[in-house]
């Protein structure tokens, strides 16, 4: 696991998107992303888009694929993942809507929009660069915790802590959707690689639970401590309660020539 500290959350986006770049450009225009919602990656997926502008990165043929959507919103809903996916990734990034997929939270049958989103992403081979934010307990995409660490596609319940955390993009919290299909941690472990971006005190204590404590259900993130190319990237206020500070920013200091990021 690569820990990189970043003085700020501008910092934190224009980082992750470097790395992301940088793992983008040997795999060429058709690489696949995983995407996710919410606040964490929205400077990552504006600079993403800026090096797309300027020519430094191609996305001409990417596929995209959200982590998650609410059961019951429609699709032109504001805050359905799929409208915010439109509004962060597809337009900015400049990507063939075609190319870009949300869980169908408004199926008739969400069991078997589960199994399709699977077999979606393995059609195209599986996500190259899956981005994920954490939330304040602990969960990435909507894998609560005691989510099953090699769960697949699946209906969640969320926790009341997302329905308090999520109330803010709402009128109230009750109406946060109750429900969600979400990529499973096992989806989310098959990645090739994953750069998780997390800002501000209240994650501070999720993020030292996910690096450095045990690998557990009960903070789901912990799971990518066993994933090969897991890269965390955090600002200083999500750093405040990690015990390995000074080796993160000393190792991150000292990359060798050619592992260190153009940024
Ligand atoms: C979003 C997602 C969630 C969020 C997490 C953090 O698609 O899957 O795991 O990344 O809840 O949300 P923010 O970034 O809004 O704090």
């Amino acid at each position: 696991m690569e820990v990189i500290i970043c003085p700020n959350a501008q910092r934190v986006g224009e980082v992750a998107a470097a790395k992301a770049a940088r793992i983008a450009a040997p795999i060429g225009p058709k690489v696949v992303l995983g995407v996710a919602t919410g606040s964490s990656p929205v400077q990552t997926f504006a600079e993403l888009a800026r090096l797309v502008a300027s020519g430094d990165l191609d996305l001409s043929e990417a596929s995209a694929f959200a982590l998650d959507e609410y059961v019951g919103i429609p699709e032109g809903h504001p805050e359905s993942y799929h409208e915010i996916i439109r509004q962060t990734v597809t337009e900015p990034m400049g990507l063939d809507p075609a190319r870009v997929h949300v869980p169908d939270g408004f199926a008739t049958d969400l069991q078997a929009a589960c199994r399709a989103y699977e077999d979606a992403i393995k059609a195209v081979g599986g996500v190259d660069i899956q981005f994920l934010g954490i939330g304040s307990n602990g969960h990435i995409g909507f894998n609560e915790p005691t989510s099953s660490l090699s769960s697949r596609t699946r209906i969640k319940t969320l926790a009341a802590k997302t329905l308090e955390d999520n109330a803010r993009f709402f009128d109230s919290i009750d109406d946060v959707p109750r429900h969600c299909l979400t990529q499973g941690l096992g989806t989310i472990m098959d990645a090739r690689n994953v750069i998780l971006v997390a800002t501000g005190t209240n994650k501070a204590h999720a993020i030292a639970q996910v690096i450095e404590g045990p690998i557990t259900a009960m903070y789901p993130g912990s799971v990518l401590q066993l994933h090969p190319h897991a890269t965390i990237i955090v600002d200083s206020d999500a750093a405040a309660e990690l015990t390995l500070i000074d080796y993160y920013k000393a190792t991150y200091a000292n990359l060798p020539a050619w592992q260190r990021l153009d940024v």
